[in-house]
């Protein structure tokens, strides 16, 4: 099936909800809720937050506050942002399509996962589910990712599932006082496909 700028701006449109995918061992699911206390747990604990574009949550209110712009930006949207839950539904981390661009077919990844469950290929398996979807049931073209030159882990990830490092801009984030670099990466779909 060809996918067309029109075709992807409609798909996205004709969403009644947060597309479920179900992998062997994590599913991505719209938020609910009941996620506030996982989602403050995710983006308060340092280490999830080493390398992200502000510092960790201190608050409860700040958790309520990312899940509604979680459906406020479904409801526009301009992202998507799943929950990655586990075997017993709990919220485990976060996955998100977002800057998406029906015109040029594309959007960013992002995604954290709960140090509980790192180095387990769970990231994987969860990105993986978002980006057959993206690049096979949405029809983008590409999909890019920002990391903090640092995130190893992150680069690992990406590269892994098949982005390629494409440059650098420097000095592009400021988290308080300290201002960093963004690594620029990019995967294509037919690379996507070819890969797998
Ligand atoms: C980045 C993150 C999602 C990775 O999650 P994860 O579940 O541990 O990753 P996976 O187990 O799926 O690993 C994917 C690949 O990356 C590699 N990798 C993961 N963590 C790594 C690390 N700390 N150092 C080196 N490689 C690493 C794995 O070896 C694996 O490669 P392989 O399949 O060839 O073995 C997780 O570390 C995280 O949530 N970090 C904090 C949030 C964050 O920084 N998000 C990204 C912002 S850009």
């Amino acid at each position: 099936m060809s996918h067309s700028s029109q075709s992807i701006a409609a798909a996205l449109s004709a969403l009644d909800g947060w597309p479920l995918l179900q992998g062997p061992r994590v599913r991505l699911r719209g938020p609910r809720d009941a996620d506030v206390e996982a989602f403050f747990e995710l983006f308060g604990d340092p280490r999830v937050m080493r390398y992200w574009s502000r510092p960790p949550l201190t608050e409860r209110a700040e958790a309520e506050q990312l899940l509604t712009r979680c459906h406020d930006e479904f409801a526009a949207r301009t992202a998507l942002e799943w929950i990655i839950a586990d075997e017993n539904d709990r919220a485990i981390g976060s996955c998100k399509l977002f800057r998406l661009n029906p015109t040029h077919r594309r959007a960013e990844l992002g995604y954290a996962l709960h140090p509980d469950h790192w180095g387990r290929g769970v990231a994987r398996e969860a990105n993986t589910l978002a980006l057959d979807w993206a690049f096979g049931t949405l029809g983008l073209h590409r999909v890019d990712a920002g990391i903090d030159p640092d995130n190893t882990a992150s680069r690992a990830l990406l590269h892994r599932l098949g982005f390629v490092t494409e440059g650098r801009q420097r000095e592009s984030f400021f988290v308080e006082d300290r201002v960093t670099d963004s690594e620029l990466l990019g995967l294509l779909g037919s690379d996507w496909r070819r890969d797998r």
